[in-house]
């Protein structure tokens, strides 16, 4: 987020943790940064407040596995609900059942199955049908360690405009993010 509110000094950042001990530190290394803020909250029902825009991009980095299979599309519903009609999901995730990331996505997997509160990582055929069944695109799968099977991808709503179109408009474009989909890889 940091490095984002340098980039983008007029964009205005909130970060939410269900963690107090994390928002507090996190808190503490942003001091000086006026474009972000923190809040404790469940991005299960966390939304913005009353009188808030509706986030253009919200970061969905490295949760999946802590959030039940059963309950990730009332994620995805949640965040769709309030993230603007043509905003974007950036999404970070260890994937499971890659090609080449099988060994360490695996013991990934025994580890978060050990804990309590942790689950199975997702797999590309989860991803997917969780992004269709909430009416959300989902594209630019990449990976960003291919051997450690950790992937990035977008989401944006589905209502408007096909996958081909976004693509076809990422192009071109200045890059701001008011025009969102220019943070896209293809762009
Ligand atoms: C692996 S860390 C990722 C942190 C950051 N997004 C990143 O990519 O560097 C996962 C964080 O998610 C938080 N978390 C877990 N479940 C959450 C929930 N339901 N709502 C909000 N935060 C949650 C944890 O407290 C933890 O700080």
């Amino acid at each position: 987020m940091r490095k984002l509110a340098e980039d983008y000094p007029n964009v205005q950042m909130t970060g939410v943790d269900i963690n107090q001990d994390v928002v507090d530190h996190a808190r503490s290394k942003s001091e000086g940064y006026p474009n972000i803020s923190f809040e404790v909250g469940d991005i299960a029902d966390w939304r913005p407040a009353e009188g808030f825009d509706s986030p253009e991009v919200i970061l969905l980095h490295n949760i999946f596995h802590y959030i039940h299979p059963e309950l990730r599309a009332q994620l995805l519903n949640h965040l769709y609900s309030y993230l603007k009609k043509d905003g974007l999901v950036s999404v970070i995730t260890p994937i499971n059942e890659t090609e080449h990331g099988e060994a360490f996505s695996s013991a990934f997997n025994s580890f978060f199955v050990a804990h309590s509160n942790l689950f199975a990582l997702p797999n590309v055929a989860e991803l997917e049908g969780l992004a269709e069944s909430c009416r959300f695109d989902l594209f630019d799968l990449d990976p960003i360690i291919k051997e450690g099977s950790w992937y990035t991808f977008w989401l944006t709503p589905s209502i408007r405009v096909g996958r081909i179109g976004r693509y076809q408009e990422a192009e071109g474009n200045e890059q701001t993010l008011n025009n969102p989909r220019q943070l896209t890889k293809s762009s």
